[in-house]
């Protein structure tokens, strides 16, 4: 059956690893039709807008999407396009390869992000001269979804059997005691065990014993900052994929930025992106592939070429070739 891929590079080093995901699929020889769209600082120069409707709709209709980054403008690209796919959870594993100078070499974790609301969709409004708001939202059914999907996802998986809640409900007692509440609450019905951590004494925790933690569940920016910590354990943020998964579409974007200290030079490290392919290959069902993609991008992690964030002298066409060659 034929895919019809939406392809977003955005800007910065988005402009290089996405062509780099795309050689790595088309190697794979599948039918996979890939669209382009433009999303960004540079459309928006150009445009007016940081996100053409033309885009919204390739996304909103195409079979998946892959999301390079955008620079200023990422919150009015990325919020809108996780909208666009419908997306209720946002997926970042964060784990130590082999090969790789990490910090805590030990880290194999995965963060189960709630991706519709809370503190980083929140809405903003300044009030006067000096003082700014944010409304919080958190529902009770938001987190339900998320705790369901969290259930099946420990279940449907032969590593993981339980997952950590990571909250601050002691002290957001109603937005993040709401979170919890319904989180605990769809894991109890389903008879997966829980734990549950506080935000601020999980970074410490995880810093010390990543081991210790497994499947994390947590809020929107909760997850946004905790996963970018992880990226720090286990060799930096060229090496984390996510997937932003809706009822019947889904987004596949690196967790990280435009990089613009780095970005035209051809330098980027392409794993994280082409990481988020093979999770797209998962979730489309080529899981075969998706692991053949895995597997290429362990080997060429633990024995070179390697790009500058991770010591190595290589370019992104290097790492790329090298991976696309033990495929
Ligand atoms: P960033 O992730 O772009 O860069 C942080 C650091 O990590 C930089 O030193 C960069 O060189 C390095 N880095 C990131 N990805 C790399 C890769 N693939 N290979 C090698 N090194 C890599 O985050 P930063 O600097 O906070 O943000 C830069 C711009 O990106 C900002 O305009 C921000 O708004 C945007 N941004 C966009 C996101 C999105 O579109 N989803 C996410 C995060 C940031
Ligand atoms: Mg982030």
């Amino acid at each position: 059956m034929s895919e019809r891929i939406a392809v977003i590079e955005g800007d910065g080093i988005g402009q290089e690893v996405i062509p780099a995901a795309i050689d790595v699929l088309e190697s794979l020889d599948l039918d996979f039709e890939f669209v382009e769209g433009e999303a960004g600082d540079a459309v928006k120069e150009a445009t007016g807008e940081a996100l053409p409707q033309s885009t919204y709709d390739l996304a909103a209709d195409a079979d998946a999407t892959l999301f390079g980054a955008a620079g200023e403008t990422a919150a009015d690209v990325i919020l809108p396009l996780r909208d666009a796919v419908d997306s209720f959870v946002n997926i970042r594993p964060a784990k130590a390869y082999p090969g790789v100078d990490a910090v805590r070499p030990e880290t194999d974790l995965v963060f189960l992000r709630e991706n519709t609301e809370g503190v980083y969709s929140g809405h903003e409004d300044d009030l006067s001269d000096d003082l700014s708001t944010l409304t919080r939202v958190v529902t009770t059914s938001a987190s339900e979804k998320l705790a369901h999907f969290a259930c099946d996802y420990v279940e449907d998986s032969d590593d993981h059997d339980d997952f950590s809640v990571v909250h601050k409900a002691n002290v957001m007692r109603k937005t993040d005691g709401r979170f919890r509440d319904a989180v605990v609450g769809v894991a109890e019905e389903q008879g997966v065990d829980t734990d549950e951590v506080l935000m601020d004494a999980f970074a410490t925790h995880v810093c010390l014993d990543p081991e210790q933690f497994d499947v994390i569940v947590c809020p929107n920016l909760a997850g946004d900052v905790l996963s970018d910590l992880a990226a720090g354990l286990v060799g930096g943020l060229g090496l984390l994929p996510s997937a932003n998964i809706g009822d019947d579409n889904a987004l596949f974007e690196p967790v990280h930025g435009t990089a613009p200290d780095i970005a035209g030079q051809g330098i980027a490290n392409p794993t994280a992106t082409i990481l988020s392919a093979a999770l797209m290959l998962d979730h489309l069902g080529y899981t075969e592939e998706a692991d053949r993609v895995e597997t290429a991008v362990e080997s060429v992690l633990a024995e070179g070429p390697r790009t500058g964030d991770l010591g190595g002298d290589a370019d992104t066409d290097e790492v790329t070739a090298a991976i696309v060659d033990r495929l």
